[in-house]
């Protein structure tokens, strides 16, 4: 599959939804919820804001910042694909006092009314976009003035260092031959081939400067492995 192509990822998200919640907490080992929390550590939602989940999935920093906004506040999730939003009203249908809404939508084209959240988050979704830039201008333009958005994705690592070794390996030893007992080789694949062409840290920082962000730092996570993007509108 080739990274980056939006019919493709939206199909292969499809697929995978009814399983994705599984395979995440084993393939991570339950501990992407732990950097989900750090996210929201570092962007504090608090009450009565309105926040933008995008790439949204099966929601669950959605669901975790709605809790956080309340009372008064509301949260927006957004993704393309329509199966993983199935997932995420199913959940957020155990907690039906949670302010939330899904939208199924382009991440880089939401259609949403400029400067209407308080903050946005993306996790695991800009590496899909067919051009981060795009989607960095676009959570730009929902902002705020002042309002904070934060991206946390896999990191890309710097080739031939330890970090990279690793990450290889878990991607190739660990991720792809779980996910294919699942059912879910190929798509489980694409990870590592959408990694080659995720812009490093740095040069993430350097695109939301010029995607009109007034502060941006990327904080490298988990040795190296993940990475967070802050930013300030
Ligand atoms: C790896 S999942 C991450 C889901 C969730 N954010 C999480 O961390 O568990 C990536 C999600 O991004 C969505 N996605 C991919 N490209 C998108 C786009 N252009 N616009 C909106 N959503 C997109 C996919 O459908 C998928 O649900």
């Amino acid at each position: 599959m080739r990274p980056g192509d939006p019919k493709a990822v939206e199909q292969l998200f499809n697929a995978v939804a009814p399983s994705y919640d599984q395979l995440n907490d084993v393939l991570s080992m339950g501990l992407h919820r732990i950097w989900k929390r750090q996210l929201l550590v570092w962007l504090t939602p608090s009450g009565g804001e309105k926040w933008l989940d995008l790439c949204c999935g099966t929601g669950d920093l959605a669901l975790s910042i709605a809790r956080k906004v309340r009372p008064g506040g509301t949260v927006l999730g957004l993704d393309a694909a329509a199966e993983p939003l199935v997932v995420a009203k199913q959940r957020a249908a155990s907690e039906p006092w949670l302010d939330l809404e899904w939208q199924q939508a382009d991440a880089i084209n939401t259609s949403l009314p400029s400067q209407s959240f308080d903050g946005v988050v993306m996790a695991y979704g800009l590496r899909n976009l067919v051009d981060p830039f795009l989607g960095l201008q676009e959570v730009r333009r929902l902002l705020r003035p002042g309002a904070r958005a934060g991206v946390l994705d896999f990191n890309r690592t710097a080739a031939g260092t330890m970090a990279d070794r690793f990450q290889k390996f878990y991607l190739r030893q660990l991720v792809v031959p779980v996910a294919a007992k699942a059912g879910f080789r190929d798509q489980y694949a694409y990870l590592e081939a959408s990694l080659k062409k995720f812009p490093e840290g740095v040069a993430q920082e350097r695109l939301a400067m010029d995607a009109g962000f007034s502060e941006a730092c990327h904080r490298p996570m988990v040795a190296g492995q993940m990475g967070a993007l802050l930013l300030k509108a």
